[in-house]
């Protein structure tokens, strides 16, 4: 036997002695080897496919952590569209909710329901092609999701590929799997421990982490992130299956992790004493949940039942109530953010609520303290819905002390002492000191963020530190960090790599389009459609800079509030004067589909993107578009000009092809941008 089969063999027994110890461990929980053995065997097979690498095949074990960056993550139509549940929140709406699954059902049929945890994730979709998973993407808006496979496949308890006995069994040649990626309690809290010890920002909850984590470019770092699935649905075109319980056995028959805890109830009432049940072991769980889902049991009933909207009419969440808990209101801090609104933080006694410490809740705005009469040395009443943010929502007037101190409403800034102007119409109070800390944190940091200049490296601590030291105090600061660098080096935990990781990203943000520096800018009321809007009608920072209010006013979508606040923005010397700073260090202030309005391919016409495209992500190919003169929209139309359609386009293709609208493909695409170039 040649050397290269005898390996292929070894190969093939070690990948399928690996998935069979990756099962027992990630999803069956009990391990039959030791991590060190389990070690040894991984290291044989990177041996060996290190000395053949013709036989690495993308479903091996050591393929789940890609090598590769991931730049972007393409769009992705989901075939069919991720939905979402209506939600109940008493018995009483449960009882509806019953009532007219049999009205629809007809008064013969008694349905059965699944009641299943809602797990507290991230939602994903994987889709299998011949027992291989091909794509895990993300719910996005429910119709378009984001590809992520590269991330989703260092999750060890997912399949990579499936037992074909099985898959052929139930002719499962192409199928979707729906699940909810999450993180248990445990993990979460271990490393935000971690992250602590080294004085790092802290992860707000486990959901929000995970949703983090598959978003990571590096497929390499959501590797060391303990996550896991719990998967709930199974879409097959050959399905063969007659209810959802048979669906969940099916799936854990295939492999796939489920969640043991569901239970099969022949009446409403019976579901019932399930989610009693449910909601009092929800604090023993070692994951998080935000309340139970029930589903009709038989298939042919729920495709009698339909949907209605966006949310199928055989199944509802069950919100379980909001977690309380009661903690002494210690003191009243007040926080500026970047606009200057200054708003009220509640600093508590810890407490432990819905199994996370708290020390600091929200209290919203000095109207609703007044209102409900909170004051420092309170017992309040502490509350986390489904959000991530407690609040304090009343307090207990049994347990009210004599001198409980009302809560004085800051005469000046809490942050630099400046003047104070308060908003009767909002409820609200702003520091007047546009160079307070506080603000300029806030703006710096939002300058920085991913959908501004996406300054890569420069978050909230980074930001902090620079505000502080008084390095950076205005956005055009940080085109000069470079003149610092000498300076930064002797900076605690700041190495010569990172300032130059960092100086680099600085250099790269000054390419992006003028609308993102205008958002950035951070102007009142102005986001980013608002700031693509005036971009694209004044064409140019000078002109924008002049407009009166009723030129801004003619802009298509702007009204009074943005008109006034871009005119007040302007009005201001300082801000003239960081502009031709900024302007100088070489930024766009330019909108570049000025320049190019003159090709007769984009410019002036109505563009869709749909599908999947392998070379450009969404936002890049709408960028191009846009700088070439082109509009983007996201349904078609008579008013569309071009549909450019990706692999996997759905109905949007087929909506252009009856109304005869031009459609390129990717490649036409590409022709046409490189002939501009
Ligand atoms: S079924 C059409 N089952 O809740 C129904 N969803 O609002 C599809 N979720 O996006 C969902 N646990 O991310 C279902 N056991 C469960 C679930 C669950 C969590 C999430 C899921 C979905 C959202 C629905």
């Amino acid at each position: 036997m040649s050397d290269e089969i005898q390996a292929s063999l070894r190969i093939k027994e070690l990948k399928e002695l690996i998935r069979f110890h990756d099962r027992q461990y990630y999803i069956l929980n009990t391990p039959q080897i030791t991590d060190f053995d389990y070690d040894h065997l991984m290291k044989e097979l990177e041996a060996l496919e290190a000395g053949f690498p013709s036989l690495v095949t993308p479903d091996s074990p050591t393929q789940r952590v890609g090598q590769d960056l991931t730049k972007d993550f393409p769009a992705y139509k989901h075939r069919f569209p991720m939905l979402s549940l209506a939600n109940t929140y008493n018995i009483e709406e449960l009882y509806d909710f019953d009532r007219r699954v049999r009205e629809i059902l007809g008064e013969s049929t008694l349905p059965e329901y699944v009641v299943e945890y809602k797990i507290d994730g991230v939602s994903i979709s994987l889709t299998y092609k011949n027992g291989f998973l091909t794509i895990a993407a993300t719910r996005g808006d429910g119709e378009m999701g984001e590809v992520v496979t590269a991330n989703i496949k260092t999750i060890r308890s997912i399949p990579l590929v499936l037992d074909k006995a099985i898959v052929e069994k139930y002719g499962l040649a192409e199928f979707e799997v729906r699940g909810e990626i999450f993180m248990e309690i445990a993990e979460f809290r271990k490393i935000n421990e971690e992250r602590a010890s080294r004085m790092e920002k802290l992860f707000a909850n486990p959901r929000n982490f995970a949703s983090g984590s598959i978003k990571l470019q590096d497929p390499k770092i959501t590797a060391t992130r303990p996550l896991t699935i719990f998967t709930y649905y199974l879409l097959s075109e050959q399905p063969g299956l007659r209810s959802q319980s048979e669906s969940l056995a099916l799936l854990a028959e295939l492999g796939f992790k489920v969640n043991p805890l569901y239970k099969v109830c022949s009446s409403i009432s019976e579901v019932i004493t399930v989610l009693q049940e449910f909601e009092e072991m929800r604090d023993t769980l070692p994951y998080e949940i935000d309340g139970a889902v029930i589903k009709v049991n038989n298939f042919q009933h729920q495709r009698q039942l339909g949907f209605i909207a966006k949310s199928p009419r055989w199944a509802t969440a069950y919100k379980f109530k909001a977690k309380q808990a009661q903690t002494t209101l210690n003191a009243i801090t007040w926080q500026v953010g970047r606009t200057g609104a200054i708003t009220p933080v509640a600093e508590l006694e810890p407490v432990i609520l819905a199994g996370s410490q708290i020390s600091r809740a929200t209290l919203h705005n000095m109207d609703e303290i007044r209102r409900k009469d909170i004051r420092v040395g309170d017992t309040v009443i502490l509350e986390k819905g489904g959000d991530v943010i407690p609040k304090v929502v009343d307090f207990v007037k049994e347990l009210r002390q004599a001198g409980s101190i009302e809560v004085p409403v800051p005469e000046t800034c809490p942050v630099c002492s400046g003047i104070v102007y308060r908003s009767l119409e909002e409820a609200a109070m702003y520091c007047q000191n546009s160079e307070c800390p506080a603000q300029v944190k806030g703006r710096i940091e939002h300058f920085a963020s991913r959908a501004a200049m996406d300054i890569e490296g420069l978050g909230e601590a980074l930001v902090e530190q620079f505000v502080e030291r008084g390095v950076v105090v205005t956005y055009a600061d940080i085109y000069d960090l470079h003149l610092h660098k000498e300076e930064l080096i002797t900076w605690e935990r700041f190495g010569a790599k990172s300032i130059d990781n960092l100086l680099r990203a600085i250099e790269e943000s000054k390419q992006r389009p003028f609308y993102r520096v205008l958002f950035g800018l951070g102007i009142r009321y102005v986001g980013i459609g608002a700031a693509r809007k005036l971009a694209a009608h004044f064409k140019s920072i000078d002109t924008l800079m002049n407009a009166s209010t009723e030129e801004l006013l003619q802009v298509h979508e702007i009204g009074e509030s943005i008109s006034n606040s871009v005119r007040a923005f302007f009005s201001n010397d300082h801000n003239i004067h960081l502009i031709g700073r900024l302007k100088d260090q070489g930024l766009q202030f330019v909108d570049m589909q000025a320049g190019a309005s003159a090709n007769p391919e984009f410019s002036g016409k109505t563009f869709v993107l749909t599908g999947t495209l392998q070379r450009f992500s969404r936002d890049e190919a709408g960028e191009k578009i846009r700088q070439l003169g082109g509009k983007v929209t996201s349904s078609v139309s008579k008013k569309t000009d071009v549909v450019i359609a990706g692999e996997s386009a759905g109905s949007k293709l087929d909506k252009a092809r009856e109304l005869g609208i031009a459609i390129w493909d990717e490649e036409s695409f590409e022709t046409r941008l490189k002939e501009i170039e």
